[in-house]
């Protein structure tokens, strides 16, 4: 029995943060954002909009696409670096806003690479029996950003993607996954303060330490090195050449990564699904929402083969396929 993509859906903020608008903030220029990043604008949530709320209304269109009811869920998963609190788990929240008393609920952690492991766990779920899995990658990156810092303010966005994943006899749906991890480099990208090494107070707060700190260079060598690996390894395993690959829906953290990925697995621009143009880095969030637009636009079909890759803070790393 395979595990497949039953049905999609997404939610991103109204408020839009544009270039211009950081270029008033902080020392950029919009031309700097856009040659080095890809990005012209992205979604920012109402202040006290919290991950729960983005993340059920994904959820909640999710579901409607795959024409289920909360009751079905067996399982919630969300794929989350910003929830709402430590405690509890966002995707408890999220159960209770649908009403999906069945339904088991935890987080995932693993950053911009939290939906590729969710959706592991997921199919793993559906395979030993569950009918009906909810994934949904949330975040709010903009309370995680230090809005006086340009190395980073202008990277990240708001939103959420989901996905509900369940059974199929026929031979469709996820045929493979490989995720990795190298917590030796946990320090490229962290938020180190406001956890347990560095609990909250005013000092951590001065310092600055509950906002995202990235090695934007280290990031982006490491991410085009590692992705381009996943995917080979996900290709070999499947038996599938990069010529058969109809689509590519990559974790959206620079259009330049995903240029060099695409360079080097020799996979043309075109079967890119791009969201960062629009949207920026929304960590977790990225891959559903891509997926969410191209099954809405049209641009995934049934039958097509669809690759997804991720790469993010932990750090962590993977690639699937997908036969849609
Ligand atoms: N506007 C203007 N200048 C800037 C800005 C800005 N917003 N940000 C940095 N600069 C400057 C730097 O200070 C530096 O100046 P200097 O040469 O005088 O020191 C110069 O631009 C070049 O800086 P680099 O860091 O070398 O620029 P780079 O081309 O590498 O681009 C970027 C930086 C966009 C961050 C890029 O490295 C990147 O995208 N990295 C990958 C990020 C990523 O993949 N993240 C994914 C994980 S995130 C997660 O897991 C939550």
């Amino acid at each position: 029995m395979n595990s497949q993509i039953l049905g999609t859906g997404s939610y991103v903020p109204d408020q839009v943060l544009t270039n211009a608008e950081l270029e008033r903030m902080v020392e950029t220029s919009d031309v700097w954002i856009r040659e080095r990043t890809g990005i012209r604008e992205r979604r920012i949530a109402k202040s006290g909009q919290p991950c729960s709320d983005l993340a059920t209304r994904a959820g909640r269109q999710a579901l409607a696409a795959a024409k289920l009811s909360a009751s079905d869920l067996d399982l919630i998963l969300v794929a989350t670096c910003t929830g709402d609190s430590p405690l509890p788990a966002t995707a408890c929240l999220v159960q209770h806003h649908l009403g999906a008393t069945r339904a088991a609920a935890c987080d995932v952690g693993a950053a911009c690479c939290g939906f590729l492991y969710a959706l592991t766990i997921a199919d793993a779920y559906v395979r030993t029996g569950a009918r009906a899995v909810l994934v949904i990658g949330a975040e709010v990156m903009s309370v995680i950003t230090d809005w006086t810092d340009r190395n980073t303010c202008v990277l990240f966005g708001d939103g959420a993607g989901a996905v509900v994943v369940g059974p199929t006899n026929d031979d469709v749906g996820i045929q493979a996954v490989r995720l990795h991890a190298n917590g030796q480099l946990a320090h490229v990208i962290e938020v180190p303060g406001g956890g347990s090494r560095y609990p909250a107070s005013e000092h951590i707060i001065q310092n600055k330490l509950p906002y995202i700190k990235m090695r934007g260079n280290e990031t982006f060598k490491i991410a085009v090195k590692t992705m381009e690996e996943a995917v080979r390894e996900v290709l070999a395993v499947t038996n599938v050449s990069i010529e058969q690959i109809d689509l590519f829906i990559p974790h959206q953290a620079n259009i330049r990564i995903l240029q060099a990925v695409g360079q080097r697995l020799g996979l043309p621009m075109n079967k890119t699904v791009i969201n960062l143009d629009r949207l920026g880095n929304t960590s977790a969030a990225s891959i559903p929402l891509a997926i969410d637009e191209a099954v809405r636009n049209g641009r995934i079909r049934k039958g097509m083969r669809v690759l997804i890759a991720a790469f993010g803070a932990g750090l962590t790393w993977g690639a699937g396929l997908i036969r849609w």
